[in-house]
C-alpha cells in the first residue's frame, strides 16, 4: 500500500476508506505498507523516502499503524525500506524503531532482505547483524529481489531498483533464515527490466524449494 504512514500530517482518511473497502471486497491474507513516507498534506510521491527514527517518530508512526489497523480490525505488516541516508538526530536505530513499533501496536513485519542488504551496504553494519535483531515471529512475509550498483569516488551505492536477479547475499541471507526459523510466504519483486516468464518463474522456483525443503523440520 501508499498510505504514506509516516507523513507528518499522517495518513489520508480517504484513502484509509478506499483501503478498507479493498480489503472487505479481497479479503486478503494480508495487508502491508512501508516504513516511510511519500510526501506531506499536499503532493504525494511515488517514492518511499526514509523517516528519523526518533521517538517522536515512534510517537506518531505507531498512531497511524493504529489507525490503519482499528479501521480495517487486522494487524498489518510494516516493510523495513531502503535507505540511502541516515538522519543525525536519530535517537534508534532501524532495528529497534521496528521492534518497538510491533512492540506498541501488535503488527508484524513484512521483512524484505534485499532491503536489508542495501540499507546496509549504503549506511554501515551488516545483513547478519540486522537480522539478528529480528524476532522471526514478527515477520509475516518475506521479500526478495535485486538492486543496482553504482561505483562512485566515496564508493558503491547500492540501488534498490527491481530490476534483477535476487543477489548471492540475499539469497544466502533468506535460506539461513527459513533454516532457523522455518518457512515465511515469500515475494519476488521484480518490476524494472522485467525478464521472460520463465527466468522470473525460475527466481520463484528457487525459493520455493528453499521452503520446501526446510518445511519438514518446522512441520
Ligand atoms: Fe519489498
Amino acid at each position: 500500500m501508499g498510505l504514506s504512514l509516516g507523513s507528518a500530517n499522517g495518513l489520508i482518511d480517504d484513502q484509509l476508506e478506499k483501503l478498507a473497502q479493498l480489503c472487505d471486497r479481497y479479503q486478503p491474507a494480508m495487508v502491508s505498507d512501508h516504513l516511510s513516507f511519500s510526501g506531506n498534506a499536499h503532493d504525494r510521491f511515488a517514492d518511499l523516502l526514509p523517516l528519523p527514527y526518533t521517538n517522536a517518530m515512534l510517537d506518531h508512526f505507531a498512531a497511524q499503524v493504529d489507525r490503519v489497523q482499528q479501521r480495517l480490525g487486522r494487524r498489518m505488516l510494516i516493510e523495513n525500506p531502503s535507505c540511502y541516508l541516515a538522519y543525525a538526530h536519530n535517537d534508534m536505530d532501524e532495528t529497534a524503531f521496528l521492534a518497538r513499533l510491533v512492540k506498541r501496536t501488535g503488527c508484524g513485519l513484512l521483512l524484505d532482505i534485499n532491503n536489508i542488504v542495501v540499507t546496509t551496504g549504503n549506511l554501515g553494519g551488516t545483513a547478519q547483524d540486522y537480522l539478528a535483531a529480528i524476532d522471526p515471529d514478527w515477520v509475516g512475509e518475506i521479500h526478495l529481489a535485486g538492486h543496482a550498483t553504482e561505483i562512485h569516488d566515496s564508493g558503491p551505492l547500492y540501488i534498490d531498483d527491481h530490476g534483477s536477479p535476487v543477489g548471492d547475499i540475499a539469497w544466502d541471507l533468506y535460506r539461513d533464515f527459513i533454516a532457523a526459523h522455518g518457512p515465511k510466504p515469500t515475494l519476488i519483486e521484480w518490476d524494472t527490466e522485467v525478464p521472460d516468464y520463465a527466468t522470473l518463474m525460475a527466481e520463484a522456483d528457487k525459493a520455493q524449494s528453499i521452503l520446501v525443503e526446510n518445511s519438514h523440520a518446522f512441520a
